[in-house]
């Protein structure tokens, strides 16, 4: 075993999808307040998911609102190369792509990279991670669906924990230093078997939004995490 691992951050991305949009500017400075680390926004266009909810224009104001934080726009729409330049712009700074919208992945990843932004590949539950093997030098991280998008609110897909085993092997024997991300279905139940399994970013929508106050769900989602981690 490596006697110094690399230094894992353990990021709290809360998803503005499950904050009251009718006063979502206080929501976002609230989660930051109470210690999220990035926002994560969930795009979804009608069309690769049932459901639609926002575009570059909120980004824009996610990014007014808070000049410094980091910015995770999951982009679950269909051929999305076609608005990365619109997100960047409006203040992206992490853009991932779902694998089964892109028909040329690496030329995504490649688009996103040179607009500035971290470029990341999502995962639907039924995808397999070696697709990836060809792009993983391409990407900053690997967001493991634990959901199949579109809502909030689902349950955890149990077998998530084994796919992000696999991603980290992947990278490790890539020699890869990469950020893994899970999303869907993250609460303070399933969050330390999710951290256990090697996942560094922590995206949760309705186990923060709703849940005030901020600051004691967010300690007690990081709490469970260390608990997990103890060896
Ligand atoms: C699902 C979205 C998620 C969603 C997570 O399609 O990508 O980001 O908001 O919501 P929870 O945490 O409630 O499962
Ligand atoms: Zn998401």
């Amino acid at each position: 075993m490596n006697p110094n691992p690399p230094f894992r951050p353990h990021v709290i991305a809360p998803s503005i999808l499950s904050a009251d949009f009718s006063r979502l500017g206080e929501e976002i400075q609230e989660v930051i307040r109470a210690g999220a680390d990035w926002i994560h926004v969930d795009v979804m266009d009608g069309h690769f998911v049932p459901n639609i909810t926002m575009g570059p224009l909120v980004v824009e104001a996610v990014r007014k609102i808070a000049p410094n934080i980091v910015i995770d726009v999951h982009l679950m729409i269909e051929t999305p190369e076609r608005y990365i330049e619109a997100f960047a712009a409006a203040g992206a700074t992490y853009i991932s792509v779902q694998w089964e919208a892109c028909t040329h992945l690496h030329r995504c990843l490649q688009q996103i990279r040179d607009l500035g932004c971290k470029s990341g590949v999502a995962l639907n539950p039924a995808t397999p991670p070696e697709t990836l093997a060809y792009v993983l030098s391409e990407l900053d991280f690997v967001l493991v669906m634990s959901v199949n998008p579109g809502f909030g609110g689902q349950a955890f897909i149990p077998s998530s924990l084994d796919k992000i085993r696999t991603v980290r092997n992947m990278l490790a024997n890539q020699g890869l230093d990469r950020l893994i991300q899970v999303d869907g279905g993250v609460n303070e139940k399933t969050i330390g078997e999710v951290a256990k399994a090697g996942c560094d970013v922590f995206v949760a929508g309705s186990a923060i939004f709703g849940r005030p106050p901020y600051a004691d769900t967010i300690a007690r989602l990081r709490r469970n995490i260390e608990e997990a981690l103890k060896p």
